[in-house]
């Protein structure tokens, strides 16, 4: 198996090679191409593959260039949101990945706004063409929109005290730069530093989430996705947290004509089952690949294979 392009690490990558049933040959969707990690796996894995991929960010188009080259007439790419995957047109697919959140080029690139170790403009947009930068988001999102950010999406325990400051500090650099941004929350927030999360760590995820849309674009781009598959083919999703993991667990329930969760009151004959679920426990990285490459800590990755 090629590495990929640089020192990004896929995540799973094994596991998901399997999972896709790669060796088979077939037509192959990558939603959240990165720096092209599995896009490449899933083409080493059989000459017969074509991969479509796309990502919404646009530096990443740069990167699959050089794939183009290598896997001349296999493989393609352009830049789209996946919540946007119902209007692309796609032939039937044998296998979909989606490797959520950010990727290792995101986060390490001081410019990209992403972390709070740089002193760089707070921006997190995946998408740095459109939309609201994070510094734009904290000056003038209403208070509800911070309160659904960081306690909702980031599960920041002192998110009250977080929010206030965040009021506090509207229009001062302190809301500009993210080492600054950072340091704010660190000295007043109440959470204690765990080991080396920084005591920002949930706050920033929950600012990423809103600003990117990224509970919203999953929970639209599941369904979408389901359709393009064909009778076997086979969804299989990365998540890094627990929100992400639970709209995916609950599309694959629903999928599979089970209970949503426990309100889910539908009587049992009126489910349809159009697929089945082939990781009853989510599949997670092993102590050596958490030791090699931290940032898989948290990987949780689902299967849903199309009822045929
Ligand atoms: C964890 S990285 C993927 C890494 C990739 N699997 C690899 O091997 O290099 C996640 C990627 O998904 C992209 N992404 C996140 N949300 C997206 C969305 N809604 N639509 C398209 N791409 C998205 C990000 O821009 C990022 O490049």
């Amino acid at each position: 198996m090629n590495k990929p392009l640089n020192s990004h690490r896929p995540v799973l990558l094994e596991e998901t090679i399997e999972a896709l049933c790669v060796r088979r040959g077939g037509k192959f969707l990558d939603c959240t191409f990165g720096g092209g990690g599995h896009t490449s796996a899933i083409l080493d894995g059989s000459s017969e593959n074509f991969v479509y991929a796309i990502d919404r960010d646009p530096q990443a188009r740069e990167r699959a260039h050089a794939l183009q080259q290598k896997y001349a007439g296999r493989f393609t790419f352009c830049n789209a949101n996946f919540a946007d995957a119902g209007k692309i047109c796609f032939p039937t697919l044998n296998g979909i990945l989606m490797d959520l959140g950010t990727s290792s080029f995101q986060l390490d690139d001081g410019v990209r706004g992403f972390s709070f170790k740089e002193h760089s403009k707070l921006n997190m947009r995946m998408d740095n063409s459109c939309g609201q930068t994070a510094t734009e988001f904290l000056n003038r999102a209403p208070e509800s929109e911070l309160v659904q950010a960081i306690r909702d999406f980031g599960e920041e325990r002192n998110w009250k005290r977080i929010i206030s400051l965040i009021i506090e500090n509207r229009g001062k650099e302190a809301l500009v730069y993210c080492d600054l941004f950072a340091d704010l929350v660190a000295a007043n927030a109440r959470s204690l530093r765990h080991g080396k999360v920084h005591p920002a760590t949930k706050t920033f995820q929950g600012i990423r989430i809103a600003i990117n849309g990224e509970l919203d674009a999953l929970g639209k781009a599941l369904p979408a996705l389901f359709e393009k598959l064909c009778g076997g083919g086979r969804l299989v999703v990365i998540s890094f947290h627990s929100l992400e993991d639970r709209i995916v667990k609950q599309f694959f329930k629903k999928m599979a004509g089970q209970a949503v969760n426990r309100m889910d009151g539908e009587p049992s004959q009126l489910r349809e089952k159009f697929a089945k679920i082939v990781t009853t426990k989510p599949i997670v990285p092993d102590e050596s690949e958490v030791s090699s490459n931290p940032r898989s800590r948290s990987a949780k990755m689902r299967v849903l294979e199309k009822i045929k």
